[in-house]
C-alpha cells in the first residue's frame, strides 16, 4: 500500500519546480513519522496523508477527488475519510482556519509547516517566487494583509505574510521545539538580507 502510494505520488510531483517536488513529500513523511514517534497517532494514516497531502493542491493542478479515487478500495472507508479530511483541512489559507480535529491531522500539518521554515523554507520560498515571477524584494512595499492574494508582493514579504507566523501555529509540542530553531534561522537570514541590501 505504501509502495503503491509512493509511486502514485512520485509521478504526480515528477515535473514540479515550485518547491513541492517529491523531495518535499519525502521530508514531510519522514518528519511526520518522527513527530508521531513522540506524539503517538495511527502510523499508516499519518504516512498515507503525508505522502498524498499535496496531490489535492489546486495550485499544483491537483484535486481532492483524485486522492479519493486513488484510495478507494485500497483502505477502509473510515481511513479514507480520515485521510481526506486531513488533506482538505491542513492548508494555510491565511492562517485563520480551525485546528485539525485529530492527532494524525495535526502531526501531518506540523510536518508540512516545518518544511516551509528554516533553511529549506528559505530555499523553497525563493524557488516558488521565481516560478510565480515575484520580485525578490521591493523596498517600502508593505506585506499584504491576511486574505489579500491580489495586491503586489515580494518573496521577502512572503516571510512576513506567512512563514514567520507558522511557529505559533504548530499543533504539537514536538513540532514547536523544532520550529523555534528554524524560526530563529529565518529571522537571522532576514536581518542579514536587509543588511546586505542596504549596506
Ligand atoms: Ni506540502
Amino acid at each position: 500500500m505504501i509502495n503503491e502510494t509512493e509511486q502514485f505520488v512520485r509521478a504526480f510531483h515528477a515535473t514540479d519546480f515550485s518547491g513541492h517536488d517529491y523531495a518535499h513529500i519525502e521530508r514531510v513523511r519522514k518528519m511526520a513519522l518522527q513527530i508521531a514517534a513522540t506524539e503517538g497517532g495511527d502510523l499508516l494514516t499519518i504516512e498515507l496523508a503525508a505522502l498524498l497531502h499535496d496531490v489535492a493542491d489546486e495550485k499544483l493542478g491537483g484535486t481532492l477527488s483524485s486522492v479519493a479515487l486513488f484510495l478507494s478500495g485500497k483502505v477502509s472507508d473510515d481511513r479514507q475519510r480520515h485521510i481526506l479530511q486531513i488533506i482538505d483541512g491542513m492548508s494555510f489559507k491565511g492562517g485563520d482556519r480551525p485546528p485539525l480535529e485529530t492527532l494524525e491531522g495535526r502531526i501531518v500539518q506540523d510536518a508540512d509547516r516545518l518544511d516551509a521554515i528554516g533553511a529549506i523554507g528559505v530555499a523553497r520560498t525563493f524557488q516558488y517566487g521565481a516560478l510565480t515571477q515575484a520580485p525578490m524584494h521591493v523596498p517600502g512595499l508593505r506585506p499584504r494583509k491576511p486574505g489579500d492574494r491580489t495586491s503586489p508582493s515580494s518573496t521577502i514579504n512572503h516571510f512576513y505574510e506567512k512563514l514567520l507566523l507558522l511557529k505559533d501555529l504548530m499543533n504539537t509540542e514536538t513540532a514547536k521545539g523544532i520550529a523555534e530553531e528554524r524560526h530563529a534561522f529565518m529571522v537571522e537570514f532576514l536581518e542579514r538580507f536587509q543588511k546586505e541590501w542596504e549596506f
